[in-house]
């Protein structure tokens, strides 16, 4: 990926329909294409990631999948696994995002996520996050374990390749995101874990942001928070937002 920054756009449950996916798919690619700094990678639902995918001619964005079981295929009611996910031409999949661990999603679940994806060539971005915050620093070690389970079968000659996403689940779908100096300190962190746990190579780790992101914290995150991307939630679906946002990035960061 030779831009500077990665934007995930993740549409969660959005749009209702897959003409309105259709439309918004438009919408993004446009601001995309433009952005030369920014590699944007879209996470659709899984209903509308194959026809998106498939129609779309050009190579300046990526897919992602927002879910998916380890494995190929299988007695799984309503799941879909990560060899469908690989079929669909998507190259990354997010794991353990805050809200599917809201729903019950365990650290062990996200391990066997992530070396499932590896194995079929995936990208996984590990979503890592606390709950709440206290003075005491509890968060590290919430966030360490987080890391070790997700790390855990992953060959220590491959860990550079897992994706962080360090989303505080107080700022998800909250108002204010976290200020780039903790973000800062946070990614410290995570750098410094995953060399502990894997040796040298996980310094070239590539941590993003997410949480409460827009046009205004943007370019500022990027640029003091010590991470290379951003994962965007409510921002990434309104195609007005999400030009402003990419823009900013590209003049400012
Ligand atoms: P938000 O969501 O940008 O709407 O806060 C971020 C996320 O959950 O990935």
């Amino acid at each position: 990926m030779a831009a500077k920054y990665i934007v995930v756009a993740n549409w969660k449950m959005h749009p209702s329909t897959l003409r309105e996916a259709r439309k918004l798919f438009d919408a993004t690619r446009k601001i995309a294409e433009k952005a030369s700094k920014v590699s944007t990678i879209l996470a659709p639902s899984s209903l509308h990631l194959l026809p998106l995918s498939s129609e779309y001619k050009g190579k300046k964005l990526q897919f992602a999948a927002q879910n998916a079981r380890e494995g190929d295929e299988g007695a799984f009611t309503g799941d879909i696994s990560v060899g469908q996910v690989e079929d669909s031409k998507a190259e990354y999949l997010l794991v353990g995002h805050a809200e599917r661990r809201e729903r019950g999603e365990t650290n062990d679940d996200t391990r066997q996520k992530v070396a499932s994806a590896l194995a079929h060539g995936l990208t996984p971005i590990l979503c890592v996050g606390e709950r709440v915050r206290s003075a005491s620093g509890e968060h590290f070690t919430f966030v360490r374990e987080q890391l070790k389970a997700g790390f855990q079968s992953v060959d220590p000659n491959t860990a550079h390749k897992v994706m962080v996403a360090y989303e505080p689940v107080w700022a998800i779908g909250s108002e204010e995101a976290m200020s780039p100096r903790s973000m800062h300190e946070m990614a410290i962190f995570i750098r410094k874990t995953i060399v502990e746990l894997h040796g040298a190579k996980g310094e070239k780790l590539k941590i993003l942001y997410g949480g409460a992101v827009n046009q205004e914290n943007a370019a500022h995150m990027l640029l003091y928070g010590d991470v290379v991307g951003l994962l965007v939630g409510r921002a990434s679906v309104d195609p007005k937002e999400f030009a402003l946002l990419i823009e900013s990035v590209q003049q400012n960061g």
